[in-house]
C-alpha cells in the first residue's frame, strides 16, 4: 500500500483535516509527525462511505475539530498515531481523546510516541516573558518553549508519565530553574510543582497505556503492508528551516518532519500530497507579498458568519488574505517533492471577476522567480501578475471536473503548468462530499 503525506503548501489553515481525512478512507494508521495545539484542522463528514473504514455521524452536525489527534483517526477502522515530533499537551490531549471517543461511540485507536514532548504549564507562560507571543503572533500555546525545552535536553516526554516519581523531580527541577531566571515572574511563582504534577499525572490516566514505541508500530505496518498517512501540521512557509524564519512554528512542517519526527524515511512515502488554498492566507506576523488589504482581501476572508471563512480554528484570529502566490507554492512544491496538489477553496472564486496569481516577483527593479531565504528580501518583493477571468457560477455542486466551468478548469490548468505538479483532488465546499476527484 502506497504511504501518502498530506503537507501545508503554505501558511497553514489550507484544510489539511479535510483532505487528511479523504485520503485515509482505507488507511491503518493516521500519523502526526510535528507541531501540537497549535493546530487546528476542521473536519465536517457526511454520511456516504466508500472505504473500508466508513464514516460515523457526530451528534454536533457532523463538526470535528482536532488539534492533537490526526483527522483519519476519525474514521473507526483507523488507528491515530502522534509521533515523537509533536508536543503534546496533556489536559487538551485527555479532553480531546474522550471527544473522539465520544464521536466514535468506542474506544479510540491511539498510540502516543513515549518519545513526544510535553508542554508543561510554564510553557505558555515563557512566550510571554520572552516576547514571542507578541513579537511573532504565535497561537501562545507554549509550541516554542517546550521544543526549546526539548533541543536543551531537559525537556518531559510522554515516556516520563510512566514514572510519576521521576516526572515530579524533572517537573520540579525546572520549575525551580525558571523561578530562579525569572525572580518577578507572579504567573510562574504561583506554579506548584507537586500540584502540577497530580494533576497532570490524573488526566494522563485517559491516555498512558496508549503510550508506546509508535516508530516500531510504524515499521512492522509498513512490513505487513498496511496503509499510513502521515498529517503533516502548519506548512512549508511556517517550517522552522524552509518558512519565513522568524515568523515560523518551531518544527518541521516539510517532508523532512516525517523522517525526524515519526521515524519513517521518505524514501518509504510514495504520495506526497501538497495542500494549497486557490488563493493565499496566513496568520500572525510576516511578510505575504500577496496580501490585498482591500475590499478583495475582506472578500477572501469572509465575514466570520460561515464556519468555513478565513478565521483561525485554534484562536480564531481573522486570517490576512490575498491572491494566489505561485513563486511561494513553487518553492513548498520543490522542498516537499509533491507527487500532486490538493487545491481547496476553489470555490470562494467564483463570482470575483478577475483572478490574479502571482508568477514572479520584483525586487529592486529585477525579477526574482524564486522564493527568497531571507523575510526582510520577502518584504521588498512585489508580486508579478498574471490575470485570469473567474466563473460566475457556484461550484458548491459540481463533483466531476467535466462539470467544471470552463474557466475554473483554466485555473486549475494554469497552476499545473506552472508548478509541474497536477491537481488531483479540489475541494469546492467545507463537507466532505464537495470534493472533485480528478486522478
Ligand atoms: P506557534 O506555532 O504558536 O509558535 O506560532 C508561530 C507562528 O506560526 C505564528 O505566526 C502562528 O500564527 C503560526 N501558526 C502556528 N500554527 C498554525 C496553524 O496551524 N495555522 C496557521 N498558522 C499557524
Amino acid at each position: 500500500m502506497p504511504a501518502i503525506a498530506v503537507l501545508g503548501a503554505q501558511w497553514g489553515d489550507e484544510g489539511k483535516g479535510k483532505i487528511s481525512h479523504l485520503v485515509s478512507e482505507n488507511a491503518d494508521y493516521s500519523v502526526r509527525f510535528n507541531g501540537g495545539t497549535n493546530a487546528g484542522h476542521t473536519v465536517f463528514v457526511g454520511n456516504s462511505a466508500n472505504g473500508k473504514n466508513g464514516h460515523e455521524k457526530s451528534k454536533n452536525g457532523n463538526e470535528f475539530k482536532f488539534h492533537l489527534i490526526p483527522s483519519g483517526a476519525l474514521h473507526p477502522g483507523c488507528a491515530g498515531v502522534l509521533g515523537n515530533g509533536m508536543v503534546l499537551e496533556p489536559f487538551s490531549l485527555a479532553k480531546e481523546i474522550k471527544e473522539l471517543e465520544d464521536a466514535l461511540g468506542k474506544d479510540a485507536k491511539i498510540f502516543i510516541s513515549e518519545r513526544a514532548h510535553l508542554i508543561l504549564p510554564y510553557h505558555p507562560i515563557l512566550e510571554g516573558i520572552e516576547g514571542s507571543k507578541s513579537e511573532l503572533d504565535t497561537t501562545a500555546k507554549g509550541i516554542g518553549p517546550a521544543y526549546q525545552d526539548k533541543v536543551a535536553r531537559r525537556g518531559l516526554r510522554a515516556v516520563d508519565l510512566l514514572n510519576p516519581t521521576q516526572f515530579l523531580a524533572k517537573l520540579q527541577r525546572n520549575l525551580d530553574q525558571l523561578k530562579g531566571l525569572y525572580p518577578h515572574s507572579k504567573p510562574l511563582a504561583d506554579l506548584d510543582a507537586q500540584k502540577i504534577a497530580r494533576e497532570i499525572l490524573t488526566a494522563s490516566e485517559r491516555f498512558r497505556d496508549k503510550i508506546t514505541n509508535t516508530t516500531a508500530l510504524l515499521h512492522k505496518a509498513l512490513k505487513a503492508d498496511q496503509q499510513l498517512v502521515f498529517e503533516g501540521a502548519q506548512a512549508c512557509l511556517l517550517d522552522i528551516d524552509f518558512g519565513t524564519y522568524p515568523y515560523v512554528t518551531s518544527s518541521h512542517a516539510t517532508i523532512g518532519g516525517i523522517g525526524v519526527g515519526a521515524g519513517v524515511p521518505p524514501n518509504r512515502i510514495q504520495r506526497v500530497i501538497g495542500v494549497a488554498k486557490a488563493f493565499t492566507s496566513r496568520v500572525g506576523s510576516g511578510p505575504f507579498p500577496t496580501e490585498d488589504l482591500g475590499e478583495m482581501g475582506q472578500r477572501l476572508r469572509g465575514t466570520g458568519a460561515n464556519p468555513w471563512d478565513e478565521f483561525g480554528t485554534t484562536t480564531g484570529r481573522p486570517r490576512r488574505c490575498g491572491w494566489l502566490d505561485l513563486v511561494a507554492l513553487k518553492y513548498a512544491a520543490d522542498i516537499n517533492g509533491f507527487t500532486e496538489l490538493a487545491l481547496v477553496k476553489l470555490d470562494i472564486l467564483s463570482e470575483l471577476g478577475e483572478l490574479k496569481v502571482a508568477t514572479a516577483y520584483e525586487l529592486d527593479g529585477e525579477i526574482l522567480d524564486y522564493f527568497p531565504s531571507h523575510c526582510d528580501v520577502l518584504a521588498r518583493c512585489k508580486p508579478v501578475y498574471e490575470t485570469l477571468p473567474s466563473w460566475s457560477e457556484s461550484l458548491r455542486d459540481c463533483r466531476s471536473l467535466s462539470k467544471l466551468p470552463k474557466n475554473a478548469k483554466n485555473y486549475v490548468k494554469f497552476i499545473e503548468q506552472v508548478l509541474d505538479v497536477p491537481v488531483t483532488i479540489l475541494s469546492v465546499g467545507r463537507a466532505f462530499e464537495e470534493t472533485i476527484s480528478a486522478r
